[in-house]
């Protein structure tokens, strides 16, 4: 399989370099950092999408599929990035929002002029009574999943903000639409496709739920899920024998994600889900915090490996995305142990059996944002849920901590590339405030030190590209009762690994039969194998079998 050796690199567009000073990033400032993520060794860029938005979800509502942002650039810069990135060895992957559309989509425009051809892209549905929606399902960014259109006397479906309108994928013409545009991005010379939230296409019924939760069990994963992907595959990407193609997968099940990623190239290549990053959610909800339930990310992370592994079927390995807070400062340390658990996420993810996906700013150890007031985020879940949660009654100060932890604002703060002003990203006034934590923490600095977490992505990348245990080996968890220490084995017929880390600022011992093992790679300088080991605080190691 093409990608079992790759790894890829995420760029979100408008933080990452900007060229131009107009405070967002854009396609020539991505040009000129390709050399360092070059260095860095990446072999794909998945990029946030870049084309026409009205920016209420950072370009997850699409005006335009066809046409970059002009504050992005043009289609000129995109064939030139698209050619240089080519020279460096490096393929790009597009992000294909068909979930839903903005409502300034001239789709929508059409359907809420009459256009009955346009009506049927969308949801649109009566209402249960007067001022009363279809059902009860609520958005993911807040408040109810319907809005109402007088004109009409019906409301239409969102499952996220009320710009984004649900297309209906039961109309062919939509399929046929969807379909069309991959085949655009395809003849401009992409291979790579990255599926937004696409497991929430294939609406089961429309009837209340009954638990009064959101409605997910009737959008989630739905009936003709995997026939509508088939039929996207066998008409679009699946005809490009380089293509390499991620669903992103919303509450999804491990049986779902055999189907979609199983390898027999019918659906799709390989899956995000996202169990793994809620084990810090108090009673799964994301709004309420709780320390990281580390036997519960443990067992999650095992399961999906192995679920997955028994089916041939294959992971997106992450972290980090735009949508989820810094890893470093929810399951490291972002103060006295910066450097090590970085290091220490870095390998426990990438020696795992699938795809490494880094954040950008993820390989120099970028801490969460830390914003102290409530005009410093942007991001419209954020501003949604601060009024939520003040109507509850929360204080500013505990809302704030929340927003802290939780933002996708955390994310998406601009890439930190030196101390000068804005971190070097922009020379005018950012879209949102770059972090404090750029003075500190920035690529300059990461560059100058040989024994950086950047130096130590660049080895676990190579580790990937040149050695089958880290692409195939099995995975075999090990220490499985053990509360501080995530331990496997890789292992083929020929070689075995064993990676141990350590989750916490406190030492612990493990006790595992060693022999024959020689240390490969570790965070500390003078690790030594023994049967009875005592790791340090976020100690990892990765063992070789001699
Ligand atoms: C996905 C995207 C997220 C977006 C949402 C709606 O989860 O990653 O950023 O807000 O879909 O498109």
């Amino acid at each position: 399989m093409g990608f079992r050796d790759k790894v890829v690199y995420q760029i979100y567009p408008k933080s990452f370099q900007d060229s131009n000073s107009d405070g967002w990033g854009d396609i020539q400032g991505i040009i000129s950092r390709l050399d360092y993520l070059e260095k860095l060794g990446i072999n794909y860029i998945w990029f946030n999408p870049m084309i026409v938005s009205p920016q209420r979800d950072n370009g997850y509502d699409v005006a335009d599929y066809r046409n970059f942002d002009p504050r992005y650039g043009t289609m000129e810069d995109f064939e030139q990035l698209s050619a240089e990135a080519a020279k460096r060895g490096i393929g790009l992957m597009f992000d294909m929002v068909f979930n839903h559309t903005s409502t300034e989509h001239e789709w929508f425009k059409k359907a809420m002029a009459g256009d009955e051809k346009y009506k049927k892209y969308y949801i649109f549905r009566k209402g249960k009574g007067p001022g009363v929606p279809p059902n009860n399902w609520q958005s993911k960014f807040a408040g109810p999943a319907w809005e109402y259109v007088e004109k009409f006397d019906e409301w239409y479906l969102h499952l996220f903000d009320v710009t984004q309108a649900d297309l209906d994928w039961t109309n062919p013409e939509v399929r046929k639409e969807c379909a069309d545009i991959v085949n655009y991005w395809r003849s401009k010379g992409v291979h790579g496709f990255r599926f937004d939230v696409i497991n929430l296409i294939s609406k089961s019924s429309f009837e209340d739920d009954p638990n009064n939760f959101d409605g997910r069990q009737f959008y989630t994963d739905g009936p003709m899920e995997h026939e509508y992907l088939q039929e996207l595959n066998r008409n679009s990407f699946g005809q490009d024998p380089d293509h390499v193609t991620v669903g992103e997968m919303s509450s999804t099940t491990i049986d779902n994600c055999v189907r979609y990623a199983n390898g027999d190239g019918k659906e799709l290549d390989m899956v995000f889900s996202f169990h793994h990053l809620k084990v810090d959610y108090k009673n799964q909800k994301k709004w309420e915090l709780q320390p990281m339930d580390f036997m519960s990310l443990k067992r999650l992370l095992s399961d999906w490996q192995i679920g997955m592994q028994e089916a041939d079927a294959w992971n997106a390995l992450f972290w980090n995305c735009h949508d989820q807070p810094r890893s470093i400062s929810r399951f490291g340390n972002d103060k006295e142990y910066r450097k090590e658990s970085g290091k220490m996420l870095a390998t426990a993810l990438h020696m795992m059996r699938g795809t490494p996906y880094i954040y950008q700013g993820e390989e120099i150890g970028m801490p969460n944002a830390y914003f102290t007031d409530i005009s410093q985020y942007v991001d419209v879940e954020s501003t949604n849920i601060y009024k939520v949660l003040k109507e509850e009654g929360k204080s500013e100060e505990e809302i704030i901590h929340i927003l802290q932890e939780r933002s996708r604002d955390n994310a998406r703060t601009p890439m930190q590339w030196d101390d000068t002003a804005n971190a070097g990203f922009t020379d005018g006034t950012p879209w949102i405030q770059a972090a404090e934590s750029y003075h500190t923490v920035n690529v300059k600095k990461t560059l100058e030190d040989p024994d950086s977490i950047f130096a130590h992505y660049q080895k676990l990348i190579e580790m990937r590209k040149t050695m089958p245990v880290v692409q195939e080996g099995l995975f075999i968890p090990l220490l499985q009762e053990h509360p501080k220490i995530f331990a496997y084995e890789r292992r083929t017929e020929e070689d075995s690994l064993i990676v141990l880390n350590n989750f916490f600022a406190e030492e612990t011992e493990a006790d595992l039969d060693l022999e024959g093992y020689e240390v490969y790679l570790s965070n500390y300088k003078d690790t030594e194998v023994l049967n009875h080991m005592i790791l340090r605080p976020y100690e990892s190691v990765i063992l070789k079998k001699k």
